[in-house]
């Protein structure tokens, strides 16, 4: 095997991966068309089994966006939820358990909101279903009726996506919470096929907003990533 070295790229890299952070206050501003055709066409570079590409992406702005907001927040209070990929609190070890309570200390100390305050919680998860005020989200889904081992390939994409638009300077949130409500979305969006594995609210941050600020490290390479030979 020839030695690795940085390359011309890896500092570019390590700025784009690292320079990507989750946004959860947006300014109103549209992206133009233009930029959006541009990230959305530069994720579809995105490598999948046998290049089979089984992802179906609905971008979502305008009159649509919000009538689709008012739609699922009219959901989750009536706990109308269909999750197209199951999700189960005992999946996350203990060590993933942990990784998340520092998560939400982070993020609800930036809101000002309590431990224990689960009011506040609940009323913050429920307005994030407005997308957390981006003027765009995109829907990401498996094609057709899919089994759950296409979301592999909808992961990858999902992640090509988010550093495109970092790349052309798109700030963005993942929200696997829009994915607990997939035939709300279906339904006002038209569709009857497809499996809705995550939603991504973007346009431009905020960065007056506290919320935005937060920090996330990660795990220590040796806890996640053995190096076997
Ligand atoms: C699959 C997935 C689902 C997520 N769901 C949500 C969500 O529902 N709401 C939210 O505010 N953030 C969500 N996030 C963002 C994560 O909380 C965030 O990526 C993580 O805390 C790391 O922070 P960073 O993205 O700023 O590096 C999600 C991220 C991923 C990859």
């Amino acid at each position: 095997m020839s030695p690795s070295h940085p390359t011309e790229l890896s500092g570019y890299a390590e700025k784009l991966i690292r320079g990507r952070r989750a946004t959860r206050a947006f300014r109103p501003d549209p992206v133009p068309e233009e930029t959006l055709r541009a990230v959305f066409a530069l994720a579809g570079a995105a490598p999948s089994s046998s290049n089979t590409q089984p992802w179906q992406v609905e971008v979502v702005s305008g009159s649509l966006r919000d009538r689709l907001a008012d739609a699922l927040q009219a959901a989750h209070a009536e706990q109308r939820t269909t999750v197209d990929f199951p999700y189960h609190e005992d999946m996350y070890s203990i060590a993933q358990q942990r990784r998340r309570a520092a998560f939400g200390t982070a993020l609800y100390g930036a809101l000002g909101i309590g431990r224990n305050d689960h009011a506040a919680r609940a009323a913050f998860d429920a307005e994030s279903l407005r997308f957390y005020g981006a003027p765009h989200v995109a829907f990401l889904f498996t094609a057709g009726d899919a089994g759950a081992r296409l979301a592999a390939d909808v992961g990858i994409y999902t992640q090509t996506l988010l550093l495109a638009m970092t790349a052309y300077g798109l700030d963005s949130c993942p929200q696997g919470l829009l994915s607990f409500y997939a035939d709300t979305v279906r339904g006002e969006l038209g569709l009857d096929r497809g499996k809705l594995l995550v939603g991504i609210s973007f346009g431009y941050a905020d960065e007056s907003a506290p919320v935005n600020h937060i920090t996330t490290d990660r795990a220590a390479l040796d806890a996640t990533t053995t190096f076997r030979c």
